[in-house]
């Protein structure tokens, strides 16, 4: 879907016209992939507008800048208030908000050090990514996660996501809606941008971070709703067959949310139905980010928006 336009871009603590906010094509990002980014979501609520977890993401993406010796010269509160802003201003909930880092116009050497490190908060009405509330069908990818110590998995950098999209296409173009990859031991590591749950038994597992897995936001909203509805719950290695003969599968992830995972490689997971353990997060997760049950955790930033248009889903 092409993305919908809002009215500003906060770039380096000012709000620029979106359609100033452009780079030079010899820009240090556009060689070598040098950003790092965030994926947030803005919610609507009965009360108002709140964006979902907002100083997590805003920590790992200092985090992925540290990572990457990127010199982010603004703190935490003001690149939250950053988001705040551009969000109040372009008048649009829900949203997707995406924050980046990348390094700019300077030197073409790949030593980044003569290119100027930028910072743009965009955002703009985003539905859902993984289409099929039954389920979605996925396959296990010939490409690998990121190798330990190669690319670091940790950071949320542009370039992870060359690897991404051939996972991606590859499960597009043989007819999935989307791909699992295998770390570098053929272990379960995560989807092209999502992290992957599996419940056998009546036990929730996850990859863990060692499996070049990113830490992601919505995973850890999961492992904490899951330890308070009282399920158990355990981050460890997971082979690939332990997938085919789950019970339930299901992704994580900010664009994704909580997404049921009906078939992988055509093998149907369970009875073919969102199970009983996924739907139970689901639940909990939607009833939160949609303000229908409090916000007992502390996950939600309030935003005044005065929403000018209803956003399509
Ligand atoms: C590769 C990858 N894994 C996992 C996730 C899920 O992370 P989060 O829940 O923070 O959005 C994402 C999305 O950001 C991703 O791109």
């Amino acid at each position: 879907m092409p993305i919908q336009t809002t009215s500003k871009i906060w770039h380096n603590g000012n709000l620029i016209p979106w359609e100033q906010a452009t780079l030079h094509v010899m820009s240090h990002v556009v060689h070598y992939g040098s950003s790092v980014f965030e994926g947030i979501r803005c919610y609507g609520q009965p009360q108002g507008s709140a964006i979902f977890r907002l100083p997590e993401h805003m920590q790992r993406l200092l985090d992925s800048a540290k990572i990457y010796r990127m010199e982010v010269p603004y703190t935490l509160e003001e690149l939250c208030a950053g988001v705040v802003d551009v969000v109040e201003a372009n008048g649009v909930s829900p949203c997707y908000i995406r924050p980046i880092v990348l390094r700019g116009y300077g030197e073409i050497g790949v030593s980044p050090k003569g290119s100027p490190i930028e910072v743009y908060i965009a955002n703009f009405p985003w539905g859902k990514y993984i289409e099929g509330n039954g389920g979605a069908d996925v396959c296990i990818s010939s490409w690998n996660r990121l190798a330990p110590n190669t690319m670091p998995a940790l950071a949320k950098a542009g370039a992870n996501y060359m690897n991404s999209q051939l996972i991606h296409m590859e499960a597009e173009a043989n007819g999935y809606q989307e791909g699992i990859g295998l770390d570098v031991n053929g272990l379960v590591s995560e989807g092209s941008g999502e992290n992957v749950f599996v419940v056998r038994n009546g036990v929730i597992f996850t990859p863990p971070l060692g499996s070049s897995a990113l830490s992601g936001i919505t995973r850890d909203s999961v492992l904490t709703l899951a330890r308070h509805l009282g399920l158990p719950v355990t981050e460890q290695s997971l082979p690939r067959e332990l997938l085919y003969i789950a019970d339930e599968v299901f992704f994580t992830g900010t664009a994704a949310e909580v997404q049921p995972i009906h078939s992988i490689d055509r093998i149907v997971i369970g009875d073919g139905k969102p199970g009983e353990i996924t739907k139970k997060i689901a639940d909990e997760f939607f009833a939160i980010v949609n303000g229908l049950k409090p916000d007992r955790f502390g996950w939600l930033t309030p935003v005044k928006v005065n929403a000018s248009e209803p956003v399509r889903a």
